[in-house]
């Protein structure tokens, strides 16, 4: 392969001696993870955007340096390989984890949701896998059974009353309660000015994020309070407690996950039901990787990002990590609380 300006920057990052070349002209981007938003583009496309501030000259002495130079792939550092990283075996099966324990998961299908009924079910959980999508929170389901779980799947639309009282009462109906619940599912906006978004782009991103979730809560919560108990865990963001620029339908709605937390934490804190919510920052999940081509579709790019200190995106695994602590009894006494799990990204 010979590198030119058609090369992805995710290709160049992937080789050693164009990393060298990428340094030269841009010291720090081969450790910068705002650089992997940008893995997608080429490096014509990015000379073409004004924000990415690589104007053509640039390009063009990028472009000459790598002239001739061999792909050969190096390894990406990834959460996995690094010392901070998750073993698979760090969720045995956990003790304040009740004999036949239920959790149901919105979202299931990837990411986050994926990796947290992997590992509530490594902890002991059933796992009820709710997804808009059939094909892959079937494959979750075989996932959960391929390590030795157990669990249903539920294809649901979390913005939907019949939906979520259908995943509700399937939960129940199948095992007779519901212990823990992951109220994850959501979407990101396209990036844009607040002036620019569309009417049908705010309710999409409400619809799902805010209206599923209450719904969610809704139906979970009168389940949870004739039970006496359960955990639930509603995933916010980072931009549930700060702006994230040119995602202001977006921010909104996780600022509204965390009234909704902070509210069912203050009314069910004497009915034995806990409900807290986690702020992940940057996460390597489908919804991060199509970034890339929503800004390449738009020609749009914010005029800044979220700065990840801790130099990467996070594991979808380091996510479940909490929220396996926070569904367990392990977490006995925290309720109402507001969990950022995002590299250092709000301090
Ligand atoms: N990835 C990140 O960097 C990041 C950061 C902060 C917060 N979050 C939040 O984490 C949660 C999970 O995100 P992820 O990164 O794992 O994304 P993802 O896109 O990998 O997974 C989201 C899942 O939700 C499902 N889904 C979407 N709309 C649905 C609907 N209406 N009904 C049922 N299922 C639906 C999708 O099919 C998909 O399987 C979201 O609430 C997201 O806002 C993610």
């Amino acid at each position: 392969m010979v590198f030119n300006e058609n090369s992805k920057l995710g290709e160049l990052l992937a080789n050693e001696v164009a990393i060298a070349v990428l340094e030269k002209h841009l010291p720090g981007i081969s450790t910068n993870p705002m650089a992997s938003m940008g893995k997608a583009l080429t490096l014509k496309q990015l000379a073409a955007m004004p924000q990415a501030n690589m104007p053509q000259d640039l390009i063009n002495g990028i472009v000459a340096d790598l002239a001739g130079i061999e792909a050969q792939t190096v390894q990406p550092t990834t959460g996995e390989s690094s010392p901070l990283s998750v073993s698979e075996e760090s969720v045995a099966k956990d003790k304040t984890v009740p004999e036949d324990a239920v959790a149901i998961v919105t979202g299931a299908g990837s990411g986050i949701g994926r990796a947290a009924s992997l590992k509530l079910s490594q902890a002991g959980f059933k796992i009820v896998v709710v997804d808009f999508n059939s094909a892959t929170g079937e494959e979750t389901l075989r996932l959960v059974h391929g390590q030795g779980g157990e669990g249903i799947f539920v294809q649901a639309d979390v913005s939907k009353n019949e939906d979520v009282e259908r995943y509700v009462k399937t939960a129940v109906n199948s095992y007779g309660r519901i212990d823990a619940f992951l109220n994850n599912a959501g979407v990101l906006q396209k990036f844009s000015l607040l002036e620019d978004i569309e009417l049908a782009e705010f309710d999409r991103i409400i619809g799902v994020n805010v209206r599923g979730v209450f719904l969610g809560l809704k139906h979970v919560l009168q389940v949870m309070n004739k039970q006496g108990f359960g955990s639930i865990i509603n995933t916010a963001s980072t931009a549930g407690i700060r702006a994230e620029h040119s995602m202001a339908a977006y921010t909104a709605s996780k600022h509204a996950v965390i009234g909704l937390t902070k509210s069912a934490a203050i009314e069910y804190v004497r009915k034995g039901v806990r409900v807290n919510a986690v702020c992940p920052g940057g996460v390597d999940t489908a919804l991060t990787q199509a970034v890339p081509a929503m800004m390449q579709e738009s020609n749009y790019m914010p005029e800044e990002f979220p700065n990840m200190r801790i130099g990467r995106f996070a594991e979808p695994a380091e996510l479940a990590e909490m929220i396996v602590f926070l569904a367990s009894g392990k977490s006995s006494y925290m309720t109402g609380s507001i969990v950022t799990v995002d590299g250092g990204l709000t301090l």
